[in-house]
């Protein structure tokens, strides 16, 4: 048996596209900030992609480019001016940023009804506690993706056995909560963890996002498992790889993301989501 492909394109180009079709009936256009600092050459080519990916749903977009060596105290002079800008709604630090800057200094600096990253402390907070709030894009995108992979005949999530790979804050953790808010049982394993194979053999769904290029092999895939693989690596010929060895897994897993063409794409429609559900919340419109 040949593992289903799970095609995050295609499902990111529908959410795209509602979200472009809400946006038509607003009546404004909500704005999005995204901030790069620096000249990390694969921050650059993210930062093209959000900024076109917005305007073309029909957002208010617009990338701010600063200099490496700006100073931290400007920057943060800069999130208090977007703060208190009434045109901007989502506000987008790129990460990773040069040494002088702290990043958690800035992330908190940011107001939390414009976090469309979910990072700030209360956002966290909030999804940790079961509260509505902002959530990280690229795990709630993993969430639409296996909504759609075990919704309708196929195996529930609720009660499947999850096993995140990866214990990231922009990852990882909101991933954890995720999956147990719906109703998972979920592992969360790491580099200090024994035995990584046999908890991964164990799981039903198999999340990956360590960036280690192929580490998860074929066997330590139960048969027919949800692999999900949020590794973004180059492999040694340039191209883009995932964490898992996506050959070897084939035959053994039910359903696998890609790489590229997974996740990558739903994490984009997410962070226009969230830009959108902050600019409702902002004017007071509830959102579902
Ligand atoms: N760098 C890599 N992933 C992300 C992300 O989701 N948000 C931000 N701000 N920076 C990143």
């Amino acid at each position: 048996m040949s593992a289903r492909i799970i095609d995050g394109k295609a499902t990111a180009e529908r959410l795209r596209g509602g979200l472009a079709a809400r946006i038509a009936t607003l009546g404004f256009h909500p704005g999005l900030r995204v901030v790069r600092v620096g000249d990390d050459p694969a921050s650059g080519v993210y930062v093209r992609n959000k900024d076109r990916a917005a305007a073309a749903a029909g957002f208010d977009s617009a990338t701010i480019h600063l200099p490496a060596d700006i100073r931290e105290s400007d920057l943060l002079m800069l999130v208090a001016d977007l703060n208190i800008d009434p045109t901007v709604d989502g506000i987008l630090v790129q990460l990773p940023l040069p040494p002088q800057i702290r990043p958690n200094m800035v992330i908190a600096a940011i107001d939390p009804a414009k976090d469309v990253d979910g990072f700030h402390p209360l956002n966290a907070g909030r999804l940790a506690s079961g509260q509505p709030g902002l959530v990280p894009c690229t795990p709630k995108g993993v969430m639409h993706l296996l909504r759609d992979t075990h919704g309708g005949g196929a195996t529930p999530l609720a009660g499947a056995r999850a096993v995140v790979l990866g214990r990231s804050q922009i990852f990882g953790r909101p991933m954890l909560q995720l999956l147990l808010a719906a109703d998972c049982t979920v592992t969360v394993v790491h580099s200090r963890s024994r035995d990584l194979a046999g908890e991964c053999r164990r799981a039903d769904i198999l999340i990956a996002a360590v960036g280690r290029a192929g580490l998860v092999r074929g066997d330590w895939i139960a048969e027919g498992a949800t692999v999900i693989d949020v590794g973004i690596n180059r492999g040694a010929d340039g191209k883009l790889v995932g964490d898992v060895a996506f050959a070897e897994a084939l035959p053994r897993a039910g359903a696998i993301t890609p790489v590229p063409g997974g996740v990558g794409p739903m994490t984009i429609a997410c962070l226009l989501e969230n830009t959108l559900e902050a600019a409702l919340a902002r004017r007071g419109v509830a959102t579902g």
